[in-house]
């Protein structure tokens, strides 16, 4: 009907010869538009799977074994995209390339709406931290870029070095510790070091007071306490208690530091000087301690964990140390001065650029050891991820073992393989993050893995064991389905010590 009417209509302004082609060819484009249009809108439209749960019935499984529970759903589904609802809200879960690649850039997509709603895990009292809005949240961004500007990073590596010579100190001179409590210890007190200020790290009872708070924290992170938190459930008490209490650890030492009217050079007195307001600050101390501290103790607990399970890489990374050592030697060094001294004396160029074994593990463990599911929330119109409708409102989460545990991307992706070939297309690999969410943290995070790891493989002797003294075998496994800390089993594998003579 179409082509029949167009060609009287072409022929009464074109040559005969020239109009039949037009005739031809019109319709034929209109018809591809058409269906070029078609497709677009039927893969705008792609209905995604719902898995066959209720909205109850997903909770626990997100909650207590999301990487099984995510890579079934992806299995059952068979598709790289699913989605289910937890109670009230729709969660979406994405994997493959294409979806990793857009999930990383979409503008509308917000990790802390996704964390607020979908983790928890973060110190929360009503009116203080809850109430962040964005523009207190890039304010707190903008001082952690501070925090770690060279000149800040340089003058704390001394107390970095202290602080964890001290902690290794206090294990004794021999004896067995379990690397997944021992270690992060260590990562929190040089933490609230570089994080919060010298009156909370010099008092090792506040500090272990402090840690143990957050513990109850991560412990009181139930499904209640997160999906229902106005239900007054035991978990959601527990979690605002501990909240309160560390909100009134921090809000005391600020305040005394004020009221002292003494100057010192920590973070807190940055924030203090640039005149922030409190909610900022009690904001960066509560939260970002936190965040950073766990994270960065897990990494640790692994990184050494890994390494006596490998004596090769051990060896390495002693050697590299040795070196970085002897090529930062003072002139005239006292004979007496000890590992932790000499250390001190390391630029902050050569920890960041002359350790190439050391970035090789963190690299490795960053993507064995980390078990982490990106969350974000679309606060914007409703937006696509590689042609899937994301709903405004709705949540979307990608899963790290989508990537890092991708058999075709590495290898045997369960060993521990430090000098595999590094991965350098973007998204590939994705340990500090990427696209518009890249960690900001992670250059005082990789200096502080950088020096513990120095200190820990040049002053002490040590292996991995298992209850009857000997290398575990096989050697333990991150568990994936504990989000924040992967540890193995407990009493399967222990660090067996002796320090090393000087
Ligand atoms: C080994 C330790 C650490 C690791 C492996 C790590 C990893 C990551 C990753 C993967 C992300 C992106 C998350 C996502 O896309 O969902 C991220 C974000 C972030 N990290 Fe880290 N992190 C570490 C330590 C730290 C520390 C010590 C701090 C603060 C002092 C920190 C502050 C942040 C912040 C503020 C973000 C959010 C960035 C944004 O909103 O755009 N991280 N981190």
């Amino acid at each position: 009907m179409h082509p029949l009417g167009l060609l009287p209509l072409l022929q009464s302004w074109a040559p005969e010869h020239a109009a039949v082609k037009l005739a031809i060819a019109i319709p034929s484009v209109v018809l591809l538009l058409l269906l070029h249009t078609l497709a677009r809108s039927d893969k705008e439209h792609q209905v995604v799977p719902t898995l066959p749960l209720t909205s109850i019935g997903t909770v626990w499984p997100f909650f207590k074994n999301r990487f099984d529970f995510l890579r079934s759903g992806f299995l059952v589904t068979r598709q790289s995209v699913f989605q289910f609802n937890l109670l009230q809200n729709t969660v979406i879960a994405v994997s493959g390339e294409l979806c990793r690649k857009d999930f990383f850039v979409c503008k509308g997509l917000d990790i802390n709406e996704g964390f607020k709603v979908l983790s928890g895990a973060i110190p929360m009292l009503p009116g203080i931290t809850s109430d962040l809005q964005a523009r207190r949240i890039a304010l707190i961004h903008k001082r952690l870029a501070t925090v770690q500007n060279s000149d800040r990073l340089s003058n704390v590596i001394r107390y970095i070095v202290r602080d964890a010579d001290k902690t290794l100190h206090s294990w004794g001179e021999s004896g067995s510790i379990d690397p997944f409590s021992h270690i992060p210890a260590v990562l929190f007190q040089t933490t609230v070091r570089s994080l919060a200020c010298h009156e909370i790290a010099d008092d090792p009872l506040v500090v272990a007071r402090l840690r143990n708070l957050y513990d109850r924290l991560d412990k009181s992170t139930t499904p209640a306490s997160v999906l229902l938190p106005w239900l007054p459930s035991p978990s959601m008490l527990t979690k605002l208690y501990a909240s309160k209490k560390v909100y009134d650890i921090v809000n005391g030492a600020i305040r005394a530091r004020m009221t002292s009217g003494e100057s010192r050079d920590d973070t807190l007195q940055m924030l203090l000087d640039h005149g922030d307001d409190k909610l900022v600050i009690v904001g960066f101390i509560m939260g970002l301690l936190v965040a950073g501290a766990r994270s960065t103790g897990t990494t640790a607990s692994w990184m050494i964990t890994f390494i006596a399970g490998h004596p090769e890489w051990r060896r390495k990374t002693a050697e590299e140390v040795r070196t970085l050592l002897s090529d930062h030697s003072p002139e005239g060094e006292d004979c007496n001065s000890t590992v932790a001294d000499k250390m001190t004396a390391i630029p902050l160029e050569a920890w960041e650029n002359h350790t190439p074994v050391m970035d090789q593990i963190i690299r490795e463990v960053l993507r064995l050891a980390q078990p982490h599911t990106a969350m974000r929330r679309n606060m914007g119109p409703e937006t696509y991820v590689n042609g899937t409708r994301i709903p405004s409102g709705a949540y979307v989460v990608y899963p790290f073992g989508d990537v890092h545990l991708n058999p075709e991307l590495y290898p045997d992706p369960w060993a521990f393989k430090p000098d595999r070939p590094e991965r350098k297309l973007p998204f590939e690999y994705v340990g500090w993050g990427g696209g518009k969410t890249v960690c900001m943290g992670q250059r005082l995070a990789k200096l502080q893995l950088k020096i513990i790891t120095a200190l820990m493989v040049s002053t002490l002797d040590f292996k991995l064991v298992d209850r009857t003294g000997r290398l575990p075998d096989p050697l333990p496994q991150p568990n994936w389905n504990d989000a924040l800390t992967c540890k193995p089993p407990s009493g399967s594998s222990y660090l067996q010590f002796v320090r090393a003579s000087p």
